[in-house]
């Protein structure tokens, strides 16, 4: 069967590789049998200002819930990633920057980031900001964005990053859950040759009526656009930071105190405030960052992720910077200004490693093989996938096109709320099968259940659970504990639920299938289809909405809407194209639906539930496998909506 076909290890990866099979096998076996002292070990990778003695003290039972991890050590994640590099590699470029025209080119040694993290660090302090403040992040991805982010963490402030392509609406909802005083912008953002109004959509958010926290805006004057001032309000970047010193002591933090918020979408609610706490974060994803590209110190490491998601902080920042990698940081799209962008990005700076989503690889891969006819790629060691299943189509185009043939993949399953990755093939260990995720790394026990949470052994295919802790989890969401444990730790008690559907094959490799609760996952973006639904509600002609995934060729999946309209409202192309607006203004660009069916009823049960499992097979046109609707209060329903999806 071809997509069960095994990829060995090139023999050029594997004689210089840092774990073969059997260490891995030998280190995993350890790290489970015994963690504290598995864990004792690996914590050192990152230096300490008091070492710890207590390695792990944790408990999944949703009763007596705990999450502790090197708790009686002190240390500062900045100074992490920049001071302790400063003896060797102070004159190491730690970030590379591209912007999105490709002659926009800058570069930043160690010591030069120090430099600027130590200013701008100073300026938030000039600005009242204290050790547990909330700082929000809304920047382009430039090095500054960085840089803020590691000013926060030097003086123990919790920053928030939003990404760029939310709303208003949407950066409002998080300043206000995090009740942040200060927030830290840019003039505008660029991305494939459009600009981003990020101050302006930072002052309609501020406009909003319950926005009240707020008291200083940081802006960084990027592209020089026009943009609004508030005065008293709104400060320039660079006013701040030319009168601020080049010095700046880091915060002794405690292991378990605050180091970042990242909202992500859950299948119910307004988005959650994941939360991250310092030592066990920052050993994590220093660590999987190092095992899992297989990092050797002269690489040219390049994720493609922006920094407003959880692969960003983790994989673009905490992790590499942590070991001393050398990032190239790209402000465009890869497929911009077209799809040979990437292919020479990857040559003109010599990138080993390159680690991007499926969707991506998708749509280059549309595009057709000649367009990478010029590419070298003989810089390229490893190859990254992460935020969706990969397809084997596309991964093997990947191993083909972009790979040459002679890069591992490394398939990493993780999530915001993990920290880190948790299954992935290591590229010296790990023979790999295009679509699976295979192994779990050290310290992860992954499990699968079934619906009533039994463990099923061997092959078997159900709930993807984590059967106990690892240094890198989220320790709770912002301000609702509760939610934390009932979200994560009440459908199978004594197990992290990851929500992921999954697979285990005969050789115990892992096959991720997607979400089982109601979040989808478009363009490796995470939604909820409940905030989707809560937008096109809030539209004074909707009634109610339905919002379900469908099989998108590249996106992954796609967006699809059933509207009912208030009684006497016109069904119309222009309602349909006001309400795509109206989503986007209220969440974002990137939770735009992709298809819209009016619906003048929607399936439901006697009791008023709506029946998801039918919308979701009508919308993916699987209309000949639809099941039993015999518990439908109304079968009918179903035809009606079949024939308008026939229709359309
Ligand atoms: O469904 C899984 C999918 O992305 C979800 C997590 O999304 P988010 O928190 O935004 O983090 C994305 C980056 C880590 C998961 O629950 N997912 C992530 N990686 C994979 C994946 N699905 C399949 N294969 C993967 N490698």
């Amino acid at each position: 069967m071809k997509a069960q076909s095994l990829y060995k290890i090139p023999s050029t990866i594997a004689d210089n590789a840092l774990v073969t099979d059997a260490q891995y096998k030998k280190m995993y076996q350890e790290s489970i049998i015994n963690p504290n002292g598995f864990w004792r070990e690996h914590g050192k990778r990152i230096d300490w200002i008091k070492p710890y003695s207590q390695i792990k003290k944790t408990s999944f039972d949703a009763h007596n819930l705990y999450i502790k991890w090197f708790y009686d050590g002190t240390l500062n994640a900045s100074a992490n990633c920049l001071d302790r590099h400063l003896q060797h590699d102070e004159h190491k470029l730690a970030i590379i920057w591209e912007g999105d025209d490709a002659n926009k080119q800058r570069n930043l040694t160690y010591s030069q980031l120090h430099q600027q993290v130590c200013q701008f660090a100073n300026a938030l302090l000039s600005q009242g900001v204290r050790r547990g403040n909330v700082v929000t992040i809304y920047m382009p991805m430039i090095p500054e964005t960085i840089v803020a982010m590691l000013a926060c963490a030097r003086i123990g402030a919790i920053h928030s990053v939003i990404f760029g392509g939310f709303s208003p609406d949407s950066i409002a909802a998080r300043i206000i859950d995090g009740a942040s005083k200060v927030v830290i912008t840019a003039d505008e953002g660029v991305r494939a040759g459009r600009t981003i109004p990020l101050k302006n959509n930072v002052d309609e958010a501020l406009a909003h009526p319950d926005v009240q926290c707020v008291e200083k805006v940081i802006v960084m004057k990027h592209t020089a656009g026009p943009i609004n001032w508030v005065n008293d309000r709104d400060i320039w970047w660079e006013s701040l930071i030319t009168t601020a010193s080049k010095h700046c002591p880091f915060e002794e933090m405690a292991a378990e105190d605050p180091l970042f918020l990242l909202y992500t979408s859950g299948s119910t609610g307004s988005p959650k405030g994941v939360l991250h706490t310092t030592g066990g974060y920052m050993v994590y994803a220093a660590m999987t960052h190092e095992y899992v590209f297989d990092y050797k110190k002269d690489d040219i490491y390049w994720c493609t992720a922006d920094v407003g998601w959880i692969t960003g902080h983790s994989y673009m920042v905490y992790g590499p910077l942590a070991n001393g990698a050398t990032i190239l940081m790209h402000e465009g799209v890869p497929n911009y200004p077209s799809p040979s962008r990437l292919g020479e990005m990857i040559d003109r700076h010599k990138v080993t490693t390159l680690y991007t989503a499926p969707t991506l690889i998708r749509s280059i891969m549309a595009e057709g093989k000649d367009k990478f006819s010029h590419f070298d790629g003989c810089s390229l060691r490893i190859l990254g996938s992460v935020g969706e299943p990969i397809n084997p189509e596309a991964w093997r185009w990947y191993h083909e096109v972009i790979g040459k043939q002679a890069c591992p993949i490394v398939d990493t399953w993780w999530q915001t709320e993990t920290g880190g990755i948790l299954i992935t093939p290591l590229p010296g260990a790990t023979e790999t099968k295009p679509g699976s995720a295979t192994r779990p790394f050290f310290g992860v026990q992954p499990a699968i259940v079934d619906n009533q949470g039994t463990l099923l052994e061997g092959k078997s295919e159900g709930n993807l659970v984590i059967l106990d802790s690892w240094p890198g989890q989220m320790r709770t969401i912002y301000g609702d504990h509760d939610r934390f444990i009932l979200t994560y730790f009440k459908t199978f008690n004594g197990m992290y639920c990851t929500g992921d559907g999954a697979k285990r094959d005969e050789d115990g490799y892992y096959w991720i299938t997607g979400r089982v609760d109601d979040v989808i996952n478009v363009a490796g973006h995470r939604l909820g289809t409940a905030e989707i639904e809560s937008a096109l509600v809030a539209h004074p002609h909707v009634a109610e909405a339905a919002v379900v995934g469908y099989p998108h060729d590249i996106k992954g999946q796609g967006i699809y809407a059933y509207v009912t309209l208030n009684t006497g409202v016109k069904e119309d192309e222009p309602l349909m194209q006001e309400l795509i607006r109206w989503v986007r203004k209220e969440i974002g660009s990137i939770a735009s639906p992709d298809l819209i069916q009016w619906a003048p009823d929607l399936p439901k049960t006697r009791s008023g539930k709506i029946m998801r499992r039918f919308l979701r097979k009508i919308a993916a046109n699987e209309i000949t496998q639809l099941g039993d609707a015999s518990t439908l209060a109304d079968p009918s329903v179903i035809d009606a909506l079949i024939v308008t999806r026939l229709n359309k």
